[in-house]
């Protein structure tokens, strides 16, 4: 630690840090337009000036670094004259119409403006309009208002692996802009929305819909992926208007998903389940809750028998349910004498099913040198953690494919292309170490060589990331909501499913079933189910959500649910008590939470199975395309909207 001194202040700080940093951290303030903690840095803004003892002219705090006994001031009358200077060349072609931009009240420019700026100008000329160009579903353009400090373009280039947005001309003439291509077409491009410290780049489903001081923020966690990002979430009335990126180094950084930015607008699609819902003789009845759950809990019971029911009936969740969902269900399940409860829709086949517990963290997966990603394309399935794979290349790791539908990564690659069965094979021929990272995605569902594969993971000596299962699969594993009995029972309880989850064997199944409970937040059980639950989507229910660290990460409803829709926590509790099981008696999802996080730690053995030297596809509908990943995903207008969702194969991965 070295000492320096800022406004004559004596601060402790690393030798070399940057000047912007140390301020940012004892809340000594300093403007800025160009500088981003998580992207490298411009110093073109000129914004964040500072005048060091002992150098004539005034130096940009983001890039200049601490030495020892330095001495600065970030408010001396230097500064403020250069920071007035600034902003004067900055406004001389931006519009001074404020209210009715976007960005107005949360705009970076509009506050360093109010508090740094001059209220004269010298300019009297005409300003410089720049045209918008249409960049896709999600984020609207308005040039005039950018002020060139490219966190865009760096987003893309460093984070994103997109290098269409460029700056092209210069002076006068210099304009920010997607060339090459029409849209950009990136799994995390809301993020350049975030960036922008103007009203440049919007959120387009959000535009003109609310002003930003009308709502409020609450914090909550995405449940899309593995990785549980944090997010703000905006409300309005009892509406999500906006979602942005929450803050949290070693989970999300500052960044998040498409996914996890625009499903919110699924919650307001013409398609949600707003009322309970029974079929009488095939004719659907909207009814209240007390005569649905009746209904429910009286076929459930009609097709059960005296002791084990491990026959009668299977529960199955889709991999956004919470923890404390999960949790019940399973309670439930197990409670009427089944054991039966399964979220590994997405498997061939559960008897050759084996599981490798990951065994790096997140933070942890750039620093690799070797990274081996086997049978799936992370940039879709696990778009944050792919951007940490992104960052590990960028630092100079080899990455190695093996896979068996070519794909395109945002990152050079060594590619072998080969069939799900040949994996094992490919990978005992590398010679890895623990300095190596071997990713699993999903492709490894669809072999019945799913064991022969893990053992050759597990023997390669490498660190592993196991992305073959998303959502909060790992909660779902904690609590053991597992089985290889889910075929031809008489009666199922269906959480948050549709028909696109299931492979079309479990769906025949569902189908000559005598009774179904489908606990649904959209429609589109009706051909299946004989009586529908309205469950609260996303933000509208308290939860846990367990990413792949294995953290727990709780949340509060952000908003009500709408109409008769509850949480679903408290549908499958009142079922219970329906039921009339015992161990139900919890007052909140605290008090389920606190009891769901007793479980012993799972470990499946993986053993050597039989080797199937012949490649045998039970389904070919069992990979979900990234934008069809659950209901949530399939019901966002927006996101359907996008080249991701269009142009799709298996998994979203031929985005060119
Ligand atoms: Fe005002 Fe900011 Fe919009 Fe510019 S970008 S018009 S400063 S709110
Ligand atoms: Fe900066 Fe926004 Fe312009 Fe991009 S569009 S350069 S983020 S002001
Ligand atoms: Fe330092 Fe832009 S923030 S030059």
């Amino acid at each position: 630690m070295i000492e320096i001194e800022i406004n004559g202040k004596v601060i402790e700080c690393e030798n070399g840090e940057r000047i912007i940093s140390v301020c940012d951290r004892e809340d000594i303030p300093v403007p800025r337009f160009c500088y981003h903690k998580n992207l490298s840095i411009a110093a073109n803004c000129r914004m964040c000036l500072v005048v060091v003892d002992g150098n004539p002219k005034p130096q940009p705090a983001c890039s200049t670094t601490a030495y020892a006994g330095m001495k600065l001031s970030t408010n001396n009358q230097k500064v403020k004259d250069s920071q007035q200077a600034v902003m004067e060349f900055l406004l001389i072609n931006h519009p001074l119409d404020c209210p009715i931009c976007d960005q107005g009240g949360e705009c970076e420019l509009q506050d360093v403006a109010i508090n740094y700026g001059s209220n004269k100008t010298f300019f009297s000329e005409g300003k410089r309009v720049m045209s918008d160009s249409d960049i896709g579903p999600l984020i609207q353009t308005e040039m005039t208002r950018c002020i060139h400090c490219t966190r865009c373009v760096r987003f893309g280039d460093e984070i994103a692996g997109l290098s269409e947005m460029g700056a092209l001309g210069r002076g006068e003439n210099l304009s920010i802009t997607a060339f090459l291509k029409t849209s950009i077409d990136s799994e995390l491009s809301g993020n350049m929305i975030d960036v922008c410290p103007v009203g440049a780049l919007a959120s387009k489903p959000f535009r003109y819909s609310v002003r930003s001081w009308e709502m409020t923020t609450h914090k909550s966690i995405a449940r899309h992926d593995l990785t549980g990002s944090s997010l703000n979430i905006q409300t309005f009335k009892h509406q999500v208007y906006r979602i942005s990126a929450g803050e949290n180094e070693s989970i999300n950084q500052s960044w998040i998903s498409d996914r996890d930015r625009f499903s919110y607008t699924s919650l307001n699609c013409k398609n949600r389940v707003l009322k309970p819902k029974i079929k009488v003789e095939g004719v659907w009845q909207e009814v209240d809750w007390k005569l649905a759950l009746e209904f429910a809990s009286k076929g459930i019971k009609n097709n059960l028998v005296l002791g084990n029911n491990d026959n009668q009936l299977a529960t199955l969740s889709d991999s956004t349910a919470t923890l404390e969902e999960l949790y019940l269900l399973k309670k439930l399940t197990n409670s009427i004498g089944s054991k039966n409860c399964e979220y590994r829709l997405n498997i061939s086949d559960l008897s050759t099913y084996s599981y490798l517990d990951s065994t790096t963290k997140i933070s942890k997966i750039e620093n690799f040198k070797e990274i081996i990603i086997i049978g799936g394309n992370p940039r879709f399935a696990e778009p944050m953690l792919n951007h940490r794979i992104r960052k590990a290349f960028l630092s100079s790791a080899k990455i190695k494919v093996i896979i068996e539908n070519d794909c395109n990564f945002n990152y050079d690659t060594k590619k072998i292309i080969t069939k799900v069965t040949y994996f094992a094979d490919e990978i005992d021929k590398l010679n890895l170490s623990e300095n190596s990272l071997i990713v699993l995605g999903n492709e490894i569902n669809n072999s019945k060589n799913i064991s022969k594969i893990n053992l050759a993971v597990q023997n390669s000596g490498a660190k592993i990331l196991n992305i073959s299962n998303s959502g909060n699969t790992i909660a779902a594993r904690k609590i053991n909501f597992t089985t290889d009995n889910i075929y031809n029972k008489n009666s199922y309880i269906l959480f948050n499913l549709a028909k696109q989850d299931l492979t079309n064997k479990l769906m025949k199944s569902i189908d000559n079933a005598d009774f179904v409970v489908a606990l649904n937040t959209f429609a589109g059980m009706e051909g299946v189910a004989d009586v529908i639950l309205p469950i609260a989507g996303l933000y509208e229910t308290s939860g846990t959500h367990m990413n792949i660290d294995e953290i727990p990460q709780s949340f509060e409803a952000s908003i009500k649910a709408p109409n008769e829709v509850k949480p679903g926590w408290k549908v499958v509790k009142v079922l219970a008590d329906m039921l009339e099981v015992k161990g139900f008696e919890f007052i909140d999802s605290i008090s389920v939470r606190n009891s769901a996080l007793n479980f012993d730690k799972i470990i499946d053995k993986v053993t050597e199975q039989e080797d199937i030297t012949d490649f045998e596809v039970i389904e070919q509908n069992t990979y979900k395309t990234h934008y069809n990943s659950d209901e949530f995903t399939r019901n966002s207008y927006d996101l359907q909207q996008t080249v991701i969702a269009k142009n799709t194969t298996l998994g979203g991965e031929n985005v060119e």
